[in-house]
């Protein structure tokens, strides 16, 4: 047997409706929220992730599924959307189209990373963007969306925390006062964290390992030294939370693991997921349109990862059950229950028939293995009348019914 690629998964049937589900719900909300759908590729040039996600975070110096393709290009799948959708964004001008461009994209990613529950190398994310808006209300909708999205499909429990990590002002400030702070503790921290320390000394508050948080509790706080004009913003997020009435907590230590964030970053954490427990993060990024060589626009976004928010939905009885099953009983009807079966699904029925001209016995056995609520019986004698037997799995009642009647009979009874 060959197996799947360690860390991807099959979404198998009786997962699928759950997919679909979350899916649907995001296309509904984002909809509602003014957002265009675009689809863009799933492999690019490297440089876009090196250029955009960062050079000095885990996903591109060590995650990335990145090749040499056959001419010699250097490409890579892509570990996240949004240098995609900022390229798409410059590329095709969308600026001039969309004042404000709100776009939202589904699809899988890739990122090589050790696997556990919800983490996968591929796996599927909902990316929301919005280019063009610097206020901090709009930082609010797009936190506020991210939480009706997860309370439509029926997600509780879950939590909003938040954050801002600055600007290219107020940030060297911070990180300066960082590294003033660590002073000798520095070399006490993990290998991970001096690494950070001379490429984005912020990045060390992501940090898991036990030993190193008694030091990095004792570390200063991003909040504490924004800038007016960052704390202004700040301040302004959080008012209008309080008037969508959405709950939210402070945590300094939110940095997140990119590299182009600005000013506002916020995850919504479930407590059903184990470790891997953010259901979606995200943050302003005010300079990546202009870095990856478009106008300067700020932007915003999340993206919320699909297994994730399978994984959290509750459950409820959404398999797909077939409405009929059309059993063949003699030899002159076997030809015509396929003939009725396309009837039965041209008229919006889940139909299904018996291609092996089995027993009776046997067809009804199969029709109540597939949880059917109707058998339709058509017999030689009941074709030769012009007619099908219908038998309510329910109640075990049989009843004969005109053939050109069977269709808005079973859709009335469904
Ligand atoms: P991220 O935090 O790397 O941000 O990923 C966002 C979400 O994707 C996570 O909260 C998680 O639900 C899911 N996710 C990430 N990695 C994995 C994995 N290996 N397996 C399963 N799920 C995963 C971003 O990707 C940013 N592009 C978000 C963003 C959009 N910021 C602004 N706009």
């Amino acid at each position: 047997m060959i197996s799947a690629v360690r860390g991807t998964r099959d979404i198998l049937p009786d997962q699928v409706e759950r997919w679909r589900r979350v899916e649907e719900v995001a296309r509904r909300v984002c909809s509602r929220y003014g957002y265009y759908e675009l689809r863009t590729p799933i492999i690019e040039r490297e440089e876009l992730f090196s250029k955009g996600t960062g050079e000095s975070t885990d996903i591109v110096q060590k995650e990335m599924y990145a090749f040499d393709d056959k001419g010699g290009q250097r490409v890579t799948l892509r570990p996240e959307a949004t240098p995609s959708i900022v390229r798409a964004f410059v590329e095709h001008s969308l600026e001039q189209s969309l004042s404000v461009a709100k776009l939202f994209t589904l699809g899988p990613m890739f990122r090589y990373e050790r696997p556990q529950k919800g983490r996968y190398r591929q796996f599927h994310q909902l990316n929301v963007e919005v280019f063009g808006v610097a206020e901090a209300s709009l930082d609010a909708e797009v936190m506020e969306m991210a939480c009706t999205l997860v309370g439509e499909l029926g997600i509780d429990e879950s939590e909003l925390v938040i954050n801002s990590v600055g600007c290219p002002d107020c940030r060297p400030v911070f990180s300066e006062a960082l590294l003033n702070a660590l002073g000798g503790d520095l070399s006490k921290l993990c290998g991970d964290c001096q690494r950070r320390a001379k490429t984005n000394p912020l990045r060390i508050f992501d940090c898991k390992v036990e030993a190193d948080q008694s030091t990095i509790d004792r570390l200063p706080h991003s909040t504490d030294y924004l800038c007016d004009a960052c704390r202004g913003h700040f301040e302004a997020v959080q008012r209008h939370l309080r008037l969508y009435d959405q709950p939210f907590r402070l945590s300094h230590r939110l940095v997140r693991g990119l590299d182009y964030y600005t000013r506002t970053t916020f995850e919504l954490l479930s407590s059903k997921l184990g470790a891997q427990n953010a259901l979606l993060g995200g943050g302003r990024y005010d300079g990546l349109v202009k870095r990856l060589g478009g106008p300067d626009r700020p932007g915003i976004g999340f993206a919320a990862g699909l297994e994730r928010l399978v994984l959290a939905l509750p459950d409820v009885n959404d398999q797909m059950v077939p409405d009929v099953f059309v059993a063949a009983i003699g030899s002159l009807a076997q030809d015509a229950v396929f003939v009725l079966a396309r009837a039965l699904r041209a008229g919006g029925l889940r139909t299904l028939v018996d291609y092996e001209a089995r027993s009776a016995k046997a067809q009804m056995k199969r029709a109540n293995r597939a949880g059917v609520s109707h058998v339709v019986i058509l017999g030689d004698d009941e074709l030769a009348a012009g007619e099908v037997t219908v038998k309510t799995m329910a109640t075990g009642e049989q009843c004969k019914v005109a053939r050109d009647k069977i269709v808005d009979v079973l859709l009335s009874a469904s």
